[in-house]
């Protein structure tokens, strides 16, 4: 099987190719990327209509170059999977017309993927997991624990009620000074920082469910560089803030994954897999703190490779080979979603006992 996918629905136009080849490390053809982090960057953020009108600029490009690298035509192609929400809305339109395209001209299958089912699947690409496993997917616009269960199939046991962890990565950024995207950034000062500097808050951490609140910190953060004085602080300040902060977001991710992992033993006795991904996982030092929850919970914690953490079409390509599998098409009439939960039977965080 060969699929083509298509991702376009934030600030990275891609197109790869993937094969269910048995062995992880020869599915992927080829995998294509264009960041417009330049774009973006005098603005400190994505601005959506930027990023829509950059989409419609490259994506013929990238995906002729994944098809060439791949040495592959379209008539060769069992399917066309782009993803199809949820996201910024001008870009998804973007990505959803050229596969419908190819589609339609190809007579071949079209597949609207989850994007964060692109990122729920893609330790499923990279080493075979199997179902079920617990999901931590911290990424820019998401922070959730979620249990997968299948394709298509998501019970989703915590969310964030106010901001993701990449997004808080990139405003204490921001914040700093230090520019956009926050959360590579952030990672490669703390290097030289000490977390312990700053006592900083652990928001959620200690309560039953598995919800995430990340506002508090950033506030937090904001009143030590008030107190440090903008102008006045060292790169050691900056260093050690932002140590600091990721200190507590680790602090944060393990006590809530632990929570997590009990709700998913009582639902699957036996579940020992705990998979990231997203945009923040490709911290390594979040990594590394996670990896700690092995030894102490038992269990395999699988983290793809960073680059296939960040937005990437690989994903969205495997995502739609294994929908196609399970004999799942979309009609070409298929509307893009700005909206589209994993879980959408999930109660909402508030009202869950969440807010004190
Ligand atoms: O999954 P992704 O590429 O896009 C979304 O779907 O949101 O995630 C992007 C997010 C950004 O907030 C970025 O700052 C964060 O992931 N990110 C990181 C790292 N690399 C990317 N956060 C922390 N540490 C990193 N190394
Ligand atoms: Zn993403």
């Amino acid at each position: 099987m060969l699929i083509l996918g298509i991702e376009s629905s934030c600030d990275e136009t891609a197109a790869a190719i993937v094969t269910d080849d048995a062995r992880p490390d020869q599915r992927i053809v080829s995998n294509v990327v264009l960041s417009q982090e330049e774009e973006h960057r005098p603005y400190g953020g994505i601005v959506p209509e930027i990023a829509a009108r950059s989409h419609l600029e490259h994506i013929d490009t990238l995906i002729e170059q994944a098809m060439k690298t791949a040495n592959v035509s379209f008539a060769d192609l069992d399917g066309i999977a782009a993803t199809g929400g949820p996201g910024l809305i001008g870009g998804v339109i973007v990505g959803v017309m050229s596969a419908k395209a190819i589609a339609s001209v190809q007579k071949k299958p079209f597949i609207a993927v989850n994007h964060l089912e692109g990122h729920a699947l893609t330790a499923r690409l990279t080493s075979n997991v199997a179902f079920p496993y617990l999901l931590l997917l911290v990424s820019g616009g998401h922070c959730q624990l979620l249990i997968v269960e299948g394709v298509g199939r998501y019970k989703r046991l915590g969310t964030t009620v106010d901001d993701a962890l990449g997004e808080a990565f990139d405003k204490c950024a921001k914040m700093m000074g230090l520019g956009y995207p926050g959360g590579p950034i952030v990672e490669a000062a703390a290097k030289q920082g000490d977390g312990t500097r700053f006592d900083l808050p652990r928001p959620m951490v200690g309560r039953q469910e598995c919800h995430f609140s990340f506002s508090g910190l950033k506030t937090a953060i904001r009143r030590q560089i008030v107190q440090l004085g903008d102008e006045a602080m060292t790169d050691q300040d900056v260093a050690d803030l932002c140590a600091s902060f990721q200190a507590a977001a680790g602090d944060v991710l393990i006590d809530r994954c632990q929570n997590a992992l009990q709700q998913f033993r009582a639902i699957h006795p036996g579940g020992d897999t705990l998979v990231v991904a997203g945009g923040v996982a490709a911290n390594q030092t979040l990594g590394a703190r996670l990896a700690d929850l092995e030894a102490s919970e038992n269990i395999t914690l699988v983290v793809p490779p960073p680059a296939l953490c960040t937005d990437n079409a690989a994903m969205i390509a495997w995502a739609g080979l294994e929908q196609l599998k399970a004999g799942h098409i979309d009609p070409l009439d298929f509307k893009p979603r700005p909206r589209w939960p994993l879980d959408p039977d999930a109660p909402a965080a508030i009202g869950a006992g969440v807010k004190a």
